[in-house]
């Protein structure tokens, strides 16, 4: 795989690299899961016992100690617009202002990089069974749904707020599934248009159909490589946000790692090669195995060797993960990225065993610390 993706690059003649990398910064949107979910569980949440954004002090560890210059940060849109007044402008100021102290503390305190994330599934006012519950964004047959001018609204008023910090970086949404294409670029396309309309010329990164998964980009009946090409930004500073886990249905939710990521990923590269867009791995992990270990340093040398690829931030770290995670194993808890993370049996976690035995040492020399967020580096 190493030698195929190498000569690919020698063969087109490309100089890769990639700008932007760091972690998932995972737990603004905990809180609301529960087994017996009942509609709006959790919201609006306490802040500091229910959720959280980001811990500064292993942020600080991160871009100090380690040169780590990317984190996407995710929230809930029905904490940010509670669902009493609707997906819209109008925010609960009290919600935004703790998330800006994160952003800020990331992008102005340290000098990194910040993706704002809405982990909403392009869905809206139902969070209590994510990933399914809530309505699509903009589904016409569901009077309860909000509107894709709604979700314009949303960002072209979050865009404002940040339109003069270049270190931030919009991401339109988290894994929209289960709905048409079509309606995934038009809730795109939205948001795109209320954004430049604020006069953000922020980068922007956009998700496909199918959990924006890039092994399923051209899968199917109603793929995201038939049109979501066919996006408009009069700045040019779009980029595409893919996921790609390693486990057998790709959900990050099992222990073994096996879906070579190289194979996987050919179809949405040149899917990007050919429309001249360059992409992000916003999502992306694996358990402590030594096949993960292999097919992760597999994943972050395939995004260095194609030019596609620009940025990336592994899943997860974040306050609130720990012994508690769900992520990546089937019984076992294995704990997260976040520095001094402990598994469930008191063992090294996946930031011991994943993020700084393999991931760290391939963290790129080539990040940006200058400049607003851009797909256009010379
Ligand atoms: C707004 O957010 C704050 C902080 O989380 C919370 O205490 C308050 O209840 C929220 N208000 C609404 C209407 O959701
Ligand atoms: C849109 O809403 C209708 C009516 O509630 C529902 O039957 C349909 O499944 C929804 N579509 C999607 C993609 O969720
Ligand atoms: C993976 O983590 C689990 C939980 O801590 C531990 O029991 C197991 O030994 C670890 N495996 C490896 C290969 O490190």
């Amino acid at each position: 795989m190493k030698f195929t993706s190498t000569l690919a690059s020698l063969l087109t003649g490309a100089s890769a690299t990639i700008y932007y990398a760091g972690v998932a910064e995972s737990g603004g949107e905990f809180g609301v899961w529960s087994a017996t979910a009942t509609k709006g569980t959790g919201l609006p949440g306490r802040f500091g016992i229910d959720y959280k954004f980001i811990d500064e002090s292993t942020v600080a560890t991160f871009v100090d100690s380690q040169k780590v210059n990317l984190f996407r940060v995710a929230f809930l849109l029905e904490r940010m617009c509670p669902p009493a007044t609707g997906l819209g402008a109008t925010f609960n100021e009290t919600h935004f202002d703790l998330y800006k102290q994160a952003i800020d503390y990331i992008t102005v305190t340290k000098g990194a990089y910040a993706i704002l994330d809405p982990h909403n599934y392009m869905r809206y006012n139902d969070p209590s069974s994510q990933p399914y519950s809530g309505s699509v964004i903009g589904n016409s047959s569901d009077p309860t749904a909000a509107t894709t001018a709604q979700f314009g609204e949303f960002w072209g008023e979050l865009a404002g707020r940040f339109k003069d910090n270049g270190k931030v970086i919009f991401g339109l949404m988290n894994e929209p599934h289960d709905m048409a294409t079509s309606l995934v670029l038009a809730n795109n396309q939205a948001a795109i248009d209320a954004i430049r309309a604020a006069d953000a010329e922020n980068l922007i990164i956009m998700p496909g159909n199918s959990w924006t998964g890039g092994h399923a980009w051209a899968e199917g009946t109603d793929p995201s490589s038939a049109i979501m090409q066919n996006f408009e930004d009069p700045l040019g500073n779009t980029a595409i946000d893919i996921h790609e886990y390693l486990d057998v249905d790709f959900s990050g939710s099992h222990q073994a790692c096996v879906s070579d990521p190289a194979t996987n990923l050919a179809e949405v590269t040149a899917w990007l090669k050919t429309n001249n867009l360059k992409a992000f791995i916003t999502e992306f992990g694996g358990s402590n195995t030594t096949e993960c270990a292999t097919m992760l340093a597999d994943m972050v040398n395939y995004m260095a060797d194609n030019e596609e690829y620009i940025g990336w931030t592994a899943w997860a770290a974040g306050p609130f993960w720990g012994s508690a995670s769900p992520c990546c194993s089937d019984s076992a808890q294995y704990g997260s990225l976040e520095p001094g993370s402990k598994a469930a049996d008191g063992s090294d976690g996946l930031y011991t065993t994943v993020w700084q035995k393999v991931l760290l040492p391939l963290l790129p020399t080539t990040l940006a610390w200058e400049g607003t967020a851009t797909v256009k580096h010379e």
